[in-house]
């Protein structure tokens, strides 16, 4: 069952996962520290990424670029002209609320990226009035979402915190085609921070001012768009997908297979066909419930400055269905705006054509990194009334913990020279801990509570026989091992 979001920012908090940041001056709306546990979890789960995107691959590689960017990138993305957010301002207590999340609010409906004008009408049609002193709004206004600073001393030095990592990404493609080996199609991958000046971020760590971001752009030849050598990989695997289609005609997602799902057109290229479910494979390999997970496409309206199609990977989260992933379609839009911007050349040379090409990005496969931390703990917490106590089934590769060590008890030094036998080599392989505090079934709670998927206990038969027990953490199940196979217990509990 989801817990609600208040139960998992106060558990977050009480374990050590994420902090408020900079909370002993009152906090900053949006922005959160990771504590000893939050930062372990958060770096499983980009190794994790890393490993399946680029390291277990042969057509993609990986940058890591700057935050700060020469602001010409910015230019010439559009972010600069298109990057906004609508805010309304009430004409008496001058309050002012983000347009698309107060009409979500109040009419159940979708506005975000809608223009101006549009959102003037929608409010002076349902006469909407601020939710603080009930009065209208003025007009509404486009705030844009990237935060400023001066590079050096001079004033009118304007550069910006990049708000994705995807255009250095664009601005380094010809450096990664001239330095590395790759071939079309390949992807490019970057994990790094991002930064988005929200106007009123909410829901925890689902909408943050300062986040990371995992992302691909896929890059394909123009004439290839019907072309993925991979589909087939793919064709018998069940989505549950609602298409824009299914939205404007009110009707339920649907399962189908890809097959399905391409025969019938309902996704258009098999490029994102193949994407949508390599993307939904990797969350379900690290333990996702696929009822919690779903296709959706964006409707005209919603879709960004630079996408011909988009399908978000949503997660049930504890508020409602919401993007986990996005995978938009960006076509050639940016590196033919930073051809046309720089005025360099950034085409490829096409072996097999023998042919210059501006590649299309058939797919960017884009994710938070919050939002996966946000969705795996989501999907782990479990309040288990019997055991009173947390039990957080995180998968084994994202537990903070792989394993606890307790000495039966804290008084007997023999016990506790025999298990620093045990624990000194494993800790040098995996990351455990030593608890000989409180009762073992305190300790077994806290092992629980934290996710740690199993724990070892060197009692008084392990100095006669060097056998432990091992206990499940899902299960409670204990069974008794030789200490000379823990490592091997282990490989295969993580595995
Ligand atoms: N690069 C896509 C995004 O940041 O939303």
């Amino acid at each position: 069952m989801n817990p609600n979001i208040e139960e998992l920012s106060v558990f977050c908090k009480k374990k050590g996962f994420v902090y408020p940041s900079s909370e002993i001056y009152g906090g900053m709306s949006g922005f959160f520290d990771y504590g000893p546990l939050g930062v372990e979890l958060k770096n499983n789960i980009k190794a994790e990424w890393w490993k399946t995107h680029v390291q277990q691959r042969d057509d993609i590689v990986g940058i890591d670029g700057t935050i700060i960017t020469n602001p010409k990138i910015w230019e010439a993305s559009g972010h600069v002209s298109s990057f906004t957010d609508a805010i309304l301002e009430c004409s008496k207590c001058k309050n002012k609320t983000r347009a698309d999340h107060f009409i979500e609010d109040k009419l159940k409906i979708d506005t975000a990226g809608l223009p101006l004008q549009q959102i003037d009408e929608i409010i002076r049609h349902h006469k909407l009035k601020c939710g603080k002193c009930g009065s209208t709004f003025n007009e509404s206004t486009g705030f844009n979402l990237m935060f400023k600073t001066n590079v050096g001393p001079a004033e009118g030095s304007t550069a910006y915190l990049r708000p994705e990592t995807a255009q250095v990404i664009f601005a380094d493609f010809k450096q990664v085609t001239d330095t590395s080996r790759v071939r079309l199609p390949f992807g490019i991958a970057q994990i790094g921070k991002a930064f988005r000046n929200e106007i009123s971020p909410r829901d925890f760590l689902f909408r943050c001012r300062e986040f990371e971001q995992m992302e691909i752009e896929y890059f394909i030849r123009p004439d290839q768009t019907g072309k993925c050598p991979y589909v087939d990989e793919v064709m018998d695997y069940e989505l549950s997908i609602y298409s824009a289609e299914m939205q404007e005609k009110k009707k339920e997602p649907k399962a189908m297979t890809i097959r399905e799902a391409l025969e019938n057109r309902i996704i258009k290229t098999p490029w994102h066909a193949y994407w949508l479910s390599h993307e939904h494979k990797w969350f379900m390999s690290l333990g996702m419930n696929p009822a919690h997970l779903r296709m959706r496409q964006h409707l005209d309206e919603e879709k960004s400055h630079y996408a011909l199609d988009t399908w978000d990977l949503e997660y049930k989260f504890p508020f409602g269905w919401k993007e986990l992933q996005g995978m938009a379609n960006r076509t050639d839009f940016d590196l033919k705006q930073h051809i046309k911007h720089s005025g360099k050349d950034l085409s490829y040379f096409d072996e097999e054509t023998k042919s210059k090409v501006v590649p299309h990005v058939v797919v960017e496969p884009s994710q938070g990194v919050e939002r996966a931390f946000l969705a795996f703990l989501a999907e782990a917490f479990h309040d288990d009334k019997e055991r009173g106590n947390i039990v957080l089934k995180l998968h084994p590769k994202l537990a903070p913990y792989k394993v606890a060590l307790f000495p039966l008890v804290s008084n007997k030094p023999e016990l506790t020279k025999k298990a620093r036998e045990i624990y000194e080599p494993l800790k040098k392989e995996l990351n455990i801990y030593w608890d000989s505090s409180g009762s073992i079934g305190r300790r077994y709670a806290r092992a629980d509570e934290i996710g740690v998927p199993a724990c070892i206990t060197v009692d008084f038969q392990t100095i006669e026989d060097s056998t432990v027990t091992i206990r499940d953490r899902d299960t409670t199940k204990q069974r008794r091992v030789k200490a000379g196979d823990i490592k091997d217990e282990l490989r295969r509990i993580v595995n």
